[in-house]
């Protein structure tokens, strides 16, 4: 779908003037690289079992980049794609986010590296940093920026190359996570239509639970470190565990009810991808039956910053996306952090 912005037209979609102008998701794409690594791949690297990983995570398989990919490669096939539906071209991008903990480089901003590989001329780029919520904090950002008047375009990019910092011999954690990235080409919609309020929040008290320990500006790298794979996710899994799955239904029920709405709204969910037991756990909160949720973290694992977009983008592919529907958006991770968001969908 296409708005172009003349004044004209910016004045039908809502009234820039008084900062009260609807955004909303007006394409979606993703990326996944080809490789797959299967459990049994993993049986073959750790002491684990396809039997144990599909009942306590809910994963069969997940994809790896390959020798000399980068996230920016994922994230730009992404928004290539999502610019291609939506129908903006390069030039009328405002702004690009990109949601990653694995940007190509400690710095510059993966977003600038996107911007160039895009040819997103007019955009100005910055990466944001909320673990796995971070695609849905974005979004939440993109909105601001949008309804404000500031901006009209903005790409809302969640992107990760989880398998760059697995550590492969820690079963615990080596068989969760994998690569890809979504993106969504966010602008003005029409009154009642898009982004209807987000729910973002963080705990930092949690922050030694999932995290990268060293390499960053409190412990630089030493070659010690490196051998005690300190440069690598450590994750305590039950304590994430736990986290997740108080904070999904209690994050989607204070939206909801803050909107004058009830789960009974819900059309679709779409959440973090990280473990079935957790995704299981929000369904039966939220009292939604099964068809309502969309899952695909057997083919995909926890690919951080990019589950979200690409359970959207293959919910839409499938038609189970459809104009006028709410969706939910909830995700939670390093942080500890967590955002849900409710939208109409536009398209
Ligand atoms: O995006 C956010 C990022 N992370 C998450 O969302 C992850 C949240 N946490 C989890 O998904 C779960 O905590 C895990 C799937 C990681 C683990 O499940 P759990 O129910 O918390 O199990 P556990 O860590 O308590 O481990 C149970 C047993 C242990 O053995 P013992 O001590 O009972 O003998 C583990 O050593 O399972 C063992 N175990 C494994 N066994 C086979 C742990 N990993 C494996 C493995 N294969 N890969």
């Amino acid at each position: 779908m296409t708005i172009s912005l003349s004044l004209f037209d910016i004045d039908e979609i809502g009234c820039v003037m008084c900062n009260q102008r609807n955004a909303g998701i007006i394409g979606v794409g993703s990326a996944v690289p080809e490789k797959v690594l299967s459990n049994a791949d993993l049986e073959k690297m750790v002491d684990t079992s396809d039997e144990w990983i599909r009942t306590m995570t809910g994963i069969s398989e997940r994809r790896m980049a390959a020798d000399g990919e980068a996230t920016s490669d994922y994230a730009t096939k992404a928004a290539k794609i999502a610019m291609e539906r939506a129908g903006v071209k390069p030039d009328s991008i405002n702004l690009i986010i990109v949601a990653t903990v694995t940007g190509d480089m400690q710095y510059p901003a993966t977003a600038s590296i996107v911007q160039n590989a895009l040819g997103c001329k007019n955009a100005a780029a910055f990466d944001l940093g909320a673990g796995c919520s971070g695609w849905v904090y974005a979004l939440a950002a993109a909105n601001g920026f949008i309804t404000s008047g500031m901006y009209d375009y903005v790409l809302v990019i969640g992107a990760d190359l989880l398998t760059r910092v697995t550590n492969w011999t820690d079963r615990s954690t080596c068989c969760l996570f994998g690569d890809g990235a979504g993106a969504a080409v966010v602008g003005p919609v029409a009154e009642g239509e898009g982004m209807l309020g987000f729910d973002l929040g963080s705990d930092g008290s949690g922050s030694h639970v999932l995290c990268i320990p060293d390499g960053g500006s409190r412990r630089p790298l030493t070659h010690e470190t490196l051998d005690a794979h300190k440069d690598k996710t450590h994750m305590e899994g039950r304590e994430v565990f736990k986290f997740a799955v108080k904070i999904q239904g209690e994050a989607t029920e204070r939206l909801l009810t803050r909107l004058g709405m009830t789960t009974q709204d819900i059309d679709m969910l779409i959440p973090h991808q990280a473990n079935i037991r957790i995704i299981d756990s929000a369904v039966q909160r939220l009292g939604l039956p099964k068809e309502k949720c969309y899952i695909n973290i057997q083919r995909y694992g926890n690919t951080s910053a990019g589950t979200i977009p690409i359970a959207l983008d293959e919910a839409i592919q499938e038609g189970k996306v459809k104009k006028g529907d709410t969706i939910v958006t909830v995700g939670f991770g390093a942080g500890l952090t967590w955002a849900s968001g409710v939208m109409k969908w536009v398209y």
